[in-house]
């Protein structure tokens, strides 16, 4: 009932002409892939050429952030307008390298996400617990503060349009996986916090991807698991062959 999301954040790696290149080997894969969606965030100065490679196909374009205003006076931010005209579909927000790097917060979030939801972007929305969270037992707690800190003042539509990603910070690039237990209980209660604030056609309806060394070898654990609706892959989604695996997971 809800289609899975195979999205590759390909973070602050790759040149435009290895973007377009990457593209077009794995617009085939994605074509085969009836099952999910195929989505790649590359770096802004790839977006408007690897949406270009990526036109007709179903691989979708992402960008990585973006800011909450039209235009102004923001040096280095980009706006939602410009990601539109680049040819992206989706965009991600609060990925936990850009709260640690540039400070976000989850007021900022809620400010790029009602942002980028005006523009008629899809956002990725990224949520997660940091270790020391996870040890003293406040996974929850902070799950909880992120979700309502960072969709306040959504309507039920607006949050029908939001995907999330369950991304434990200790596992992103850590090669430390959650297991997949662990990560559907901690879905399941987004899910839950979902249904509370927003009702439940919008929490049975809403896609929560796992993010957090996502690899061709757990792809199919994570997957059997029916509280996550696909991965935010970052590392094993730089390569060809590592992608399209994953994205082949019913064939793990
Ligand atoms: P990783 O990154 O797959 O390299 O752990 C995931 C992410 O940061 O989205």
């Amino acid at each position: 009932m809800r289609t899975p999301v195979i999205a590759g954040n390909w973070k602050m790696y790759k040149t435009i002409a290895e973007a377009v290149d990457f593209v077009a080997k794995i617009k085939p894969v994605a074509e085969k892939a009836t099952y999910c969606q195929v989505v790649v965030a590359p770096p802004f100065t790839a977006l408007a050429a690897a949406a270009q490679a990526a036109k007709g196909s179903k691989v979708a374009v992402s960008a990585q952030d973006v800011h909450w205003d039209k235009e102004g006076a923001h040096t280095g931010d980009v706006a939602p307008g410009m990601l539109l005209e680049a040819g992206c579909t989706h965009v991600i927000i609060g990925h936990s390298e850009r709260r640690a790097d540039h400070g976000e917060t989850d007021v900022l979030v809620n400010r790029k996400l009602k942002a980028a939801l005006a523009a008629g972007l899809t956002p990725i929305v990224c949520v997660g617990e940091i270790l020391a969270d996870r040890e003293a037992g406040k996974t929850e707690e902070v799950l909880e503060r992120q979700f309502s800190g960072g969709f306040a003042g959504l309507t039920p539509s607006d949050f029908s349009r939001i995907i999330i990603a369950y991304e434990p910070v200790w596992a992103i690039g850590t090669g430390r996986t959650a297991t997949p237990e662990m990560a559907a209980d901690s879905q399941r209660f987004i899910r839950d916090l979902a249904r509370r604030q927003f009702g439940g056609y919008e929490a049975d309806a809403l896609r929560i991807l796992y993010g957090g060394s996502v690899k061709p070898e757990n792809i199919a654990g994570l997957m059997a698991q029916e509280e996550i609706d696909g991965a935010l892959v970052g590392g094993a989604s730089l390569k060809v062959d590592s992608f399209s695996a994953i994205i082949n997971y019913l064939r793990a």
